[in-house]
């Protein structure tokens, strides 16, 4: 895996094979790269990153995979604006996401809410080839939202399927 650091220290983009392989990767190089950028492993905001890129990269390599095509992970570090920003690009555009009817039994549909409980910012942008789910977190404890809790609305809540 060749990873690409665009600005050392600020920004990482790596694409990566749309599989279960290359989704557990991203989880890895996030762990790793935040680490490196003084986030260390064992603390919250690693964590966090960590659970927010695993639940975006499944999203990529089940739902928003194209055959022979890879999937991006982009980590941004904007410290002016004290925000982690995360962005996981896929290769389709024509399903939008969605939150599933919740029943307590269901195996799937926890992805997105996770996200949008976790994260202080998110949203779907439009790209030439496919789409960016994005995320922001903010880097002081304080300004991040509570673990645990009722989903908050989303800003840029994403346009219902169909
Ligand atoms: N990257 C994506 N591309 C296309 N559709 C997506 C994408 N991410 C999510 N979706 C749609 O939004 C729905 C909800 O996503 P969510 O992550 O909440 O649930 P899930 O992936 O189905 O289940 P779980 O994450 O609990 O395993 C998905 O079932 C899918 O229809
Ligand atoms: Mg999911």
């Amino acid at each position: 895996m060749n990873v690409e650091i665009s600005t050392p220290g600020t920004e990482l983009v790596q694409r990566l094979t749309a599989t279960p392989h290359g989704a557990r990767q991203a989880r890895r190089l996030t762990g790793s790269t935040l680490a490196a950028w003084g986030h260390p492993y064992d603390g919250e905001l690693n964590h966090t990153a960590q659970l927010l890129v695993a639940e975006l990269a499944a999203n990529a390599v089940t739902h928003g995979r194209v055959p022979g095509r890879d999937f991006e992970l982009r980590l941004i570090l904007l410290r002016e604006r004290d925000t982690l920003r995360i962005e996981v690009s896929d290769a389709r555009k024509d399903r939008a996401l969605r939150f599933l009817d919740g029943r307590p039994e269901d195996e799937h549909g926890r992805g997105l809410v996770i996200v949008q409980v976790l994260a202080s910012l998110w949203g779907v942008s439009e790209r030439d080839v496919g789409k960016t789910v994005w995320v922001e977190l903010s880097l002081s404890p304080r300004q991040r939202p509570p673990r645990s809790g009722t989903p908050r609305p989303c800003p840029r809540t994403p346009a219902p399927e169909g």
